[in-house]
């Protein structure tokens, strides 16, 4: 008995010693796994942040996935003057960061390929690098066989164009005080009027001086052509370059359709497509009256006829992929981007002055009114949004710096 209850009250002793210590236990490990848990819901509410509308885009994204398994890395873009070029090259950037792509950067402190001086590109206006080059995206006058010595073989090469006549009402306000041609008459619609009553009078081609080729078939010249050559043989010969150089080519003026059509072309999800339209104009193109536009069209012919064409190209293109899928992807897109603005953006884009980060201001020319956005208080420390609302040059720096080591 007495055996009995000694054995038992050791029995007592033990179970609740070893009660306790697993009551202990079992308490730390769920209270610190319900801490986890809370940090970790804490972590992903402020990382997911902006992300909300990526994951819906996921859920949304209508790709078709058996028909394109490998995303292209290898890309040109010939990004064009007063096209929404910007926004097109914020997308690419963004993917080339985000899956560490090398985009090639000029070697000198402006983005632009030795663009201002109106040079051919050349590989040498290329940074040196060891690495492999995955895009150029960044202004350049075309040199076909110089970008593709560079590029690698299975680059995707595409470009952007604009309606010609809304294009080049861009060049006459945007560019007013930086194109002597341009000057000689107000910057208004007026003086747009009588320049092209008789643009022989303001234009003398090289002799203008800087940014000379802005004032006639600026399209062309970027695109590596002769911008004074209106001749049938020669639109025709540009033309039928144009078409054995570039898988596709956007038109600005149906934007959201070359979005989807990049998508495909590229390879790429939805979610990689979103933006922001970036470098616009506040006073958006003026009503052109139709005399004005036919004007506008005998001067750029060039420009004029290479736009028709691939406007053409375009649209045959828009109707292969399938008017359905292309307006319920652009749907979604449309909602995609509305949210991330919603998300990240203080309000709407505001005037150049009213911007307060300087990475995220435009260049502003005279005279005219540049848009951009200021992010909302608590998605200033998001990367997702910072990226979507920065400039090109703030891009370029950052690049120059995450892929060179080299800072401006
Ligand atoms: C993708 O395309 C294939 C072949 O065209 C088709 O069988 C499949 O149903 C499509 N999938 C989706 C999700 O649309
Ligand atoms: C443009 O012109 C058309 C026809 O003259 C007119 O109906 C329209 O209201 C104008 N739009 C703007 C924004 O001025
Ligand atoms: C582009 O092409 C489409 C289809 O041919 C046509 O309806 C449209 O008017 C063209 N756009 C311009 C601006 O010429």
């Amino acid at each position: 008995m007495i055996t009995f209850t000694r054995q038992a009250g050791f029995l007592v002793l033990c179970t609740f010693v070893v009660g306790t210590w697993i009551g202990f236990f079992w308490r730390e490990a769920f209270v610190s796994k319900e801490k986890q848990l809370i940090q970790s819901t804490q972590f992903m509410k402020k990382k997911s942040f902006p992300l909300q509308s990526v994951s819906e885009l996921r859920k949304g994204d209508k790709l078709n996935l058996s028909k394109c398994s490998m995303p292209k890395r290898n890309i040109f873009f010939m990004k064009t003057h007063k096209t929404a070029g910007s926004t097109v090259q914020n997308v690419l950037v963004r993917y080339a960061d985000q899956h560490d792509l090398f985009v090639g950067l000029s070697e000198n402190a402006d983005f632009r390929f030795h663009y201002s001086q109106g040079l051919f590109f050349r590989t040498s206006f290329v940074r040196k690098t060891e690495k492999e080059i995955n895009m150029l995206c960044h202004h350049m006058r075309f040199f076909k066989q110089q970008v593709m010595s560079i590029m690698p073989e299975d680059t995707m090469y595409f470009t952007i164009l604009r309606e010609p006549s809304a294009h080049f009402e861009s060049f006459f306000s945007y560019l007013h005080w930086h194109n002597a041609a341009f000057s000689l008459v107000p910057q208004s619609m007026e003086g747009l009027n009588v320049w092209l009553d008789d643009p022989e009078k303001y234009y003398h081609g090289k002799k203008d001086g800087n940014n000379w080729w802005f004032a006639k078939n600026g399209m062309a010249f970027d695109l590596g052509f002769n911008n004074n050559n209106n001749d049938e043989l020669y639109i025709k010969k540009a033309i039928d370059d144009m078409t054995s150089t570039y898988h596709l080519v956007l038109i600005t003026d149906y934007f959201e359709e070359s979005v989807i059509l990049l998508k495909d072309a590229l390879c790429w999800n939805l979610m990689d497509m979103v933006y922001l339209p970036l470098n616009a104009r506040s006073d958006k193109a003026s009503n052109l009256t139709d005399s004005l536009r036919t004007k506008i069209k005998n001067w750029n012919k060039l420009d004029s006829a290479i736009y028709d064409t691939f406007n053409k190209t375009f649209w045959k293109k828009v109707h292969a992929y399938g008017r359905e899928k292309m307006y319920s992807e652009i749907k979604e897109l449309k909602k995609l981007n509305q949210q991330l603005l919603a998300e990240c953006v203080d309000g709407d884009s505001v005037e150049n002055a009213f911007i307060s980060n300087p990475d995220n201001k435009p260049y502003n020319p005279e005279g005219v009114k540049m848009m951009g956005y200021n992010l909302k208080q608590e998605a200033k420390d998001e990367k997702f949004c910072q990226d979507l609302v920065k400039t090109t040059k703030a891009w370029f720096k950052f690049l120059l710096q995450k892929q060179y080591a080299y800072s401006l």
